[in-house]
């Protein structure tokens, strides 16, 4: 079968195009014929850096060539002796054992069926691959985390990214008021997403317009706006970061307010999958696709992600 293979971590040229054995399942899993891959900022993190590698892929002792990403949809081939929920020519999507290997970057994929969930009948393969890992985020950072409810107030930082488009519409879901963050060009499409208020980064800081909010969700490196985001919540509110760690000054601040501070990392889970799917398919929840690339062309869309200024999703056809 087709793969996109990483001998070494670097740059964009060594992701290669090769022949490599399909994978065989085992018990508890399907194999996929993959139709579409979604790309992650952590895809590209982890084909630079070996650290990111050894934490995110966490790659087997002597394993030397590897197939990265975690994002997939396609057509279920073959099931494992184990497998009761899913049939032959279901269309199914997932984030397939992340952290860990997903082996996404491949025409078949062999996925636990417990991280599965059925590709719902009104959702592109595109659109359902593109909600794997980054609505999983939001789901799980939103409301198992979090948990949001009708008339919290939510300020969405990056709201026009990858995850913060699908935490915007979830929150919508929930009834929440919903504040999100961007830049400039990215302010139709966050009230169009159903946000209540937009507040541009690049002209404003967003802590002098919002201070009550019940939940800050923040997706932004800098350690500093994640202080500023705990600023901007209000006494017993909940603050998730998935990027930037919180260190002892950010305790002290969320202490002194009561403030949660919940640092996530997100994790393979079908329950979570099906909820993603229950919302989609209810109309409550979609993907927006800002591009999509040839298999072939799978290093472009490293490239695109890692500008950093990606609108809703990216993914690959496949
Ligand atoms: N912990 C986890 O489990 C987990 C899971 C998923 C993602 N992540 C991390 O979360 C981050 C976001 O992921 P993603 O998939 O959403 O990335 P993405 O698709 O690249 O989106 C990031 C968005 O943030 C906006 N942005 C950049 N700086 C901003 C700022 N200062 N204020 C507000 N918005 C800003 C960007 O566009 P504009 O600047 O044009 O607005 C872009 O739309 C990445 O670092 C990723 O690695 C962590």
């Amino acid at each position: 079968m087709k793969a996109i293979t990483l001998k070494e971590n670097g740059g964009v040229e060594n992701l290669r195009l090769a022949e490599v054995d399909k994978p065989a399942i085992s018990a508890g899993e399907v194999l996929v014929r993959v139709k579409a891959i979604s790309i992650n900022p952590v895809d590209a993190g982890v084909r630079r850096d070996k650290a990111t590698m050894q934490r995110m892929l966490r790659p087997k002792d002597g394993e030397d060539t590897f197939i990265i990403g975690w994002d997939i949809a396609g057509v279920v081939e073959e099931i494992g002796s184990d497998v009761k929920e899913f049939r032959r020519g279901d269309g199914v999507f997932g984030m397939v054992n992340f952290p860990g290997s997903g082996r996404a970057y491949a025409e078949y994929v062999a996925a636990p069926a417990d991280q599965m969930a059925l590709k719902p009948k009104n959702t592109s393969f595109e659109d359902a691959a593109a909600a794997a890992l980054a609505a999983l985020t939001a789901w799980q950072g939103l409301v198992t985390n979090a948990k949001v409810k009708k008339g919290d107030k939510v300020l969405v930082h990056g709201a026009g990214g990858g995850v913060g488009h699908y935490v915007v519409q979830i929150a919508k879901s929930f009834g929440a008021y919903v504040v999100g963050t961007g830049s400039t060009s990215k302010r139709d499409f966050i009230l169009k997403l159903g946000a209540d208020e937009f507040i541009d980064y690049t002209s404003e800081r967003f802590e002098d317009k919002v201070k009550d909010a019940d939940i800050v969700f923040d997706s932004i490196s800098d350690p500093d706006h994640l202080l500023r985001s705990i600023g901007a919540v209000k006494k017993g509110g909940r603050v998730v970061s998935i990027k930037a760690n919180f260190g002892d000054e950010h305790l002290e601040a969320a202490k002194a307010k009561d403030v949660q501070a919940i640092r996530l990392l997100v994790k393979s889970n079908g329950e979570d999958m099906k909820q993603v799917a229950r919302l989609m398919a209810e109309g409550k929840l979609q993907s927006h696709i800002s591009a999509k690339y040839k298999f072939e062309d799978l290093p472009k869309a490293h490239q695109h992600i890692e500008t950093g200024k990606t609108t809703g999703k990216i993914v690959v056809v496949i």
